[in-house]
C-alpha cells in the first residue's frame, strides 16, 4: 500500500516525527527484554575474531558511520577504517585477515557502496551490512546482515533511517565489546538501558519544534551557516549541515568544534550563524572556549544544549535550543532531531520542495 503523509505537510516531517516509533521498533529486534542484553541475529563466525572494523557508506549513512567510529573504539576497543564509498573502492584499501567490513545503507542500493561492499567481500573480509531495505542488494550479500525497521523512507534526505542505523551500530558496538572481553554483563546492561531511554529523549527533543520553526526565521536569510560539534557529536554538525545543504540550498559547513580556529573562524562575521552542537559533559568547557573565539569575532551563536550546558553558555546566544539531559551514548541520536527540524523549517521558510530537493536523487544506483 502507498504510504501517506496523513496529517503533515511533507514526508521528511512525518519520518522526522516517527524517530521515536521507529527507533523503539529497531531497538527491540536488538534487545533481550529478559534480561537487558544485546541480541544480535544468528552468524556464522566467531564475531571475537574480529581484529579491525572497515565502514563504508555515503551521505548520511556514512555520518552513522563516523559516530559508530566512536563507540566500537571506545567499547570494544577495535580499531575502525572509515570511509566514503567512492573514496574507499578506489584508493587500494589494506584489508588484512580477522576484518569486519561493514555497510551502512539506507536503500542497500548505493551504487558506490554496494561496489565497495563486493570489493571486499572478494578480498575475503566479513560483510556486515545495516540496511532499512531488507530485500535490497546489499542485504543479499551480507554475510552479518542488521536491519534497521525504520520502515520506507519517501524524503529524499535521509532522517528515520539515521537514528535507527545508530541504534542498531550502538547495539553492534555493546555486542562486539561484550565478545571481545571488554564489557561485563553489567557495563553491557547499562548500555542497552541507555539505548532504551532513547526513544522517550527522542519524543522530548521533539517537543520544540515550535522554538525551532520560529528560529528558522533566523537562519533562512544567511548565504553560509557553521555547525560545530564535538566527540561523538562532530558527526552531527556533518549532518547537520548536509541537511541544510541538501534542503534549503543555504550553503553550510560542519566542523570539528576544535578545528575552527584551523580555516572556518575567518569566515566568522555577523552574517554567519554559528550552530553548536554540545551536550553538557567533560568536553563542554572545551566547547565553550571555541564559542568565545566566535562571539569575540562579531559571530553569532545558536546553542543546542540540555539545561545545565545553556545555564552555563547559553547567555548572550543569538538563539538557543534545549535538549534534555540525556547519557553521552544516546546524544547523537537526539541532537539528530533539532538539526533535522532547523533544516525542515529553514526549508519551509524559503519555500524550496522539502521531499525532492532539486538535483537530488533517494537513491544514487549509479557511480
Ligand atoms: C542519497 C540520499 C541521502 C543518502 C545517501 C546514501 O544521497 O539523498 O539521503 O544518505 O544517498 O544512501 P543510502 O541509501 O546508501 O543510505
Amino acid at each position: 500500500s502507498a504510504v501517506e503523509k496523513g496529517n503533515y505537510r511533507h514526508f521528511m516531517q512525518k519520518e522526522i516525527f516517527e524517530q521515536p516509533t521507529v527507533v523503539a521498533q529497531t531497538l527491540r529486534s536488538y534487545v533481550h527484554q529478559a534480561n537487558n542484553t544485546v541480541a544480535l541475529p544468528q552468524m556464522d563466525f566467531d564475531l571475537s575474531t574480529i581484529r579491525r572494523v572497515t565502514i563504508v557508506a555515503c551521505g548520511t549513512s556514512y555520518y552513522a558511520g563516523l559516530v559508530a567510529k566512536y563507540w566500537f573504539e571506545h567499547f570494544a576497543r577495535v580499531p575502525v577504517d572509515i570511509d566514503v564509498a567512492s573514496e574507499f573502492r578506489y584508493r587500494d584499501p589494506v584489508l588484512e585477515e580477522g576484518g569486519l567490513a561493514l555497510f551502512i545503507s539506507q536503500s542497500g542500493e548505493t551504487a558506490d557502496t554496494l561496489a565497495a561492499l563486493r570489493h571486499c567481500k572478494a578480498a575475503g573480509q566479513t560483510i556486515g551490512v545495516v540496511v532499512n531495505v531488507p530485500t535490497s542488494s546489499m542485504a543479499r550479500e551480507a554475510d552479518l546482515l542488521l536491519p534497521t525497521h525504520a520502515g520506507p523512507e519517501i524524503g529524499v534526505a535521509s532522517t528515520k533511517a539515521f537514528t535507527c542505523q545508530l541504534a542498531v551500530l550502538a547495539a553492534l558496538a555493546a555486542h562486539l565489546a561484550v565478545k571481545k572481553g571488554r564489557m561485563d554483563r553489567a557495563e553491557e546492561q547499562e548500555v542497552v538501558k541507555h539505548l532504551l531511554e532513547a526513544p522517550a529523549a527522542l519524543n522530548a527533543a521533539l517537543d520544540h519544534d515550535e522554538d525551532i520553526a520560529s528560529m528558522a526565521h533566523l537562519i533562512a536569510p544567511a548565504r553560509d551557516v557553521l555547525y560545530l560539534g564535538r566527540g561523538p557529536d562532530y558527526p552531527l554538525a556533518l549532518e547537520g549541515a548536509l541537511k541544510l545543504k541538501e534542503i534549503s540550498y543555504i550553503h553550510a559547513e560542519g566542523y570539528a568544534s576544535g578545528e575552527m580556529k584551523h580555516g572556518p573562524i575567518a569566515l566568522i562575521d555577523e552574517a554567519v550563524p554559528v550552530i553548536v552542537l554540545a551536550p553538557s559533559g567533560p568536553l563542554f568547557e572545551k566547547t565553550v572556549s571555541n564559542m568565545q573565539e566566535v562571539r569575540a569575532r562579531g559571530g553569532k551563536i545558536v546553542l543546542i544544549s540540555d539545561a545545565e550546558g545553556l545555564l552555563e553558555a547559553g547567555e548572550g546566544c543569538l538563539a538557543t535550543i534545549q535538549m534534555p539531559k540525556v547519557h553521552p551514548l544516546i546524544a547523537p541520536l537526539v541532537y539528530a532531531v533539532p538539526v533535522q527540524l532547523l533544516a525542515y523549517h529553514t526549508a519551509c521558510v524559503k519555500g524550496t520542495d522539502v521531499d525532492q530537493p532539486r538535483n537530488l536523487a533517494k537513491s544514487v544506483t549509479v557511480e
